[in-house]
């Protein structure tokens, strides 16, 4: 009889967002009548950047020719996408990155769970408690932990706490792990770092020997100048650092799919035997073998967000949501809510009633303003008491979910 990988029968329930989707379905069915704003998902609703898409559409015109039909592509990503990118993410912010070490892939989703396939599973992982859920669950599907706990939690990680005692930064722990994820800005709880809590991560890391994962996906929201926006401005951070970006949230890329890991050719790991290997090298044979490449019309489209024109646009895209993310934020105040985060990123952290648990405060806000949004226990134990509202929608079903909530 075949087996199948009992790691999978670990995971609690659903993954987050479907099982919100599923309470959504069962919502409208017995609600036909209610229309709902949906500030759950962090999922984009304006139109993609003309940029980019004047740039698809020439690529589909090419791909109708022989001479500029393409087939399979590098597996690394055309060159010239992964030069723009080198250059305006990283050279310009004095980053020192080469396009050879940006692997061009479909998702950041993908990636930071993929990574494990180059990482043994003998390594002491930690996380933040709340955390996006899929740091968590890929561990857990390779077989990286044990059960969960009563909390939630699997034995085997090792869990820091987020909260309002640390801003939402995870402090520095106590004792050594190998590999920690950091993802700034945060998601759920919209939290920053500043370049010296990065810094004090990055000589953490230097010191235990460890690897931190930095997923970036929504720097482009930063709004105060002097926060990093990537790992790579903290000095020393090539030799313990990969981080994963995607073009999902600054340029409407959720749909059609782009994103990038960057491995520094510095980053060196130790095998069993104690040579030294890098990780640049396994990754690049990971995708080579697993991975056929983003599509040469998607890269197309990922290359002209860095052109003139793109840049422009992007702005306009982040000023966009992010308006709706201090509407978001300035109203829940308002009404009398404590509201985190929203401020540099797409998603408001806010704490609900005393009387109610993340998942009341789900159903509640569903039945009384049609509003949905992602309840804070389904990041993690210590998520629970908190809400999350995303700042991806029009501003008109902004303004009407603020309107809704304020009354309700
Ligand atoms: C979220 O809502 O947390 C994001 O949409 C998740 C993702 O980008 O995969």
């Amino acid at each position: 009889m075949f087996k199948v990988n009992t790691n999978y029968l670990k995971l609690k329930a659903g993954y987050l967002f479907p099982e919100i989707a599923r309470r959504v379905k069962a919502f409208s069915l017995e609600n036909p009548e209610k229309s709902l704003i949906r500030l759950g998902i962090g999922d984009v609703t304006e139109p993609l950047p003309k940029a980019c898409c004047k740039a698809m559409h020439s690529a589909i015109e090419e791909m109708a020719t022989h001479d500029g039909f393409h087939g399979y592509g590098p597996e690394q990503g055309y060159f010239w996408l992964r030069e723009s990118i080198a250059k305006f993410d990283y050279q310009l912010r004095g980053c020192d990155i080469s396009p050879e070490e940006i692997f061009v892939s479909d998702g950041s989703k993908c990636d930071s769970s993929n990574i494990l396939d180059i990482l043994s599973s003998n390594n002491k992982i930690a996380v933040t408690d709340p955390v996006y859920p899929v740091y968590v669950d890929s561990n857990v599907m390779k077989g990286h932990t044990r059960e969960a706990n009563e909390f939630g939690q699997y034995e085997g990680l090792v869990y820091i706490a987020i909260n309002e005692d640390n801003n939402f930064v995870a402090k520095i722990p106590e004792e050594s792990v190998d590999i920690i994820y950091l993802c700034f800005p945060n998601n759920p709880t919209g939290a920053v770092a500043t370049k010296n809590q990065l810094t004090d991560w990055v000589n953490y890391a230097k010191k235990n020997d460890a690897l931190i994962l930095f997923d970036a996906a929504y720097e482009a929201f930063i709004q105060d100048q002097s926060l990093p926006h990537s790992i790579y401005e903290i000095e020393g951070a090539r030799d313990c650092a990969i981080e994963f970006r995607s073009f999902s949230k600054n340029a409407g890329f959720t749909g059609t799919r782009c994103a990038f890991t960057v491995i520094p050719k510095a980053l060196v790991a130790k095998s069993l035997t104690g040579s030294e290997i890098d990780l640049w090298s396994l990754w690049n044979r990971r995708q080579c073998t697993k991975f056929n490449g983003v599509s040469y019309i998607v890269q197309r489209g990922a290359e002209a967000i860095y052109s003139d024109e793109g840049r422009v646009e992007i702005k306009k895209l982040i000023d966009f949501y992010m308006n709706n993310a201090e509407i978001i934020r300035n109203s829940l105040t308002k009404s009398g809510f404590k509201v985190y985060g929203a401020e540099n990123a797409p998603y408001a952290w806010i704490k609900v009633p005393k009387s109610m648990n993340s998942w009341e405060f789900f159903d509640f806000l569903l039945n009384r303003a049609n509003v949905v949004g992602t309840p804070g226990s389904g990041f993690g134990s210590a998520g629970e008491g908190y809400f999350r509202l995303s700042a991806f929608n029009t501003l008109e079903n902004v303004e009407q979910a603020m309107y809704k909530i304020a009354k309700m």
